[in-house]
């Protein structure tokens, strides 16, 4: 406790719920979306059962929607890569639930382990791939829900229009 700051809830706040914030049943801000990917992380439950794996082409799952916002979950095994891409006009959360992801931007390569989590605004460009030896599982929230991934052939470059219909 902080001995310079003498303010203590003095009774039940319970007692006092005009002071409480209502609990959301949807997230809305930033920390919300992070808390939400959090928690469908921590229970294996949720997504783990749903997993498969396709060398053929990247396997995706939409697992949830809620108002304007989806969650996704993706596997890649070995190999797989999502070019370089934006999200159009969505924001993202990506988070790793098994497996390590590579992400290279412009500014950088970084290695992704499970439980490690990217939060992007509309117009983050980067390319996620599975450099690594072993599958690898992400969870995905955009909000607005992802309705374009134009592809870019170098962060530098303009992207291309068409959407593609697959997340990253
Ligand atoms: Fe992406």
């Amino acid at each position: 406790m902080n001995s310079d700051n003498d303010l203590q809830i003095a009774g039940d706040i319970l007692e006092v719920p005009h002071l409480l914030q209502p609990p959301r049943e949807h997230p809305a801000t930033v920390a919300e979306f992070v808390g939400l990917a959090r928690a469908i992380t921590a229970d294996r439950s949720q997504w783990a059962h749903l997993v498969r794996y396709d060398a053929t082409t990247r396997w995706y799952h939409r697992l949830r929607t809620g108002p304007g916002y989806e969650v996704w979950l993706l596997s890649w095994v070995p190999g797989q890569g999502s070019g370089l891409h934006d999200h159009g006009r969505s924001s993202g959360v990506l988070t790793v639930l098994e497996g390590t992801l590579t992400e290279r931007t412009e500014r950088g390569t970084r290695a992704l382990a499970a439980g490690a989590q990217r939060v992007f605004a509309p117009g983050y460009v980067h390319e996620v791939v599975n450099d690594a030896l072993e599958p690898a599982v992400s969870l995905h929230v955009y909000y607005p829900g992802l309705t374009a991934m134009p592809m870019h052939t170098s962060p530098h470059c303009e992207a291309r229009t068409e959407p593609r219909a697959v997340t990253a």
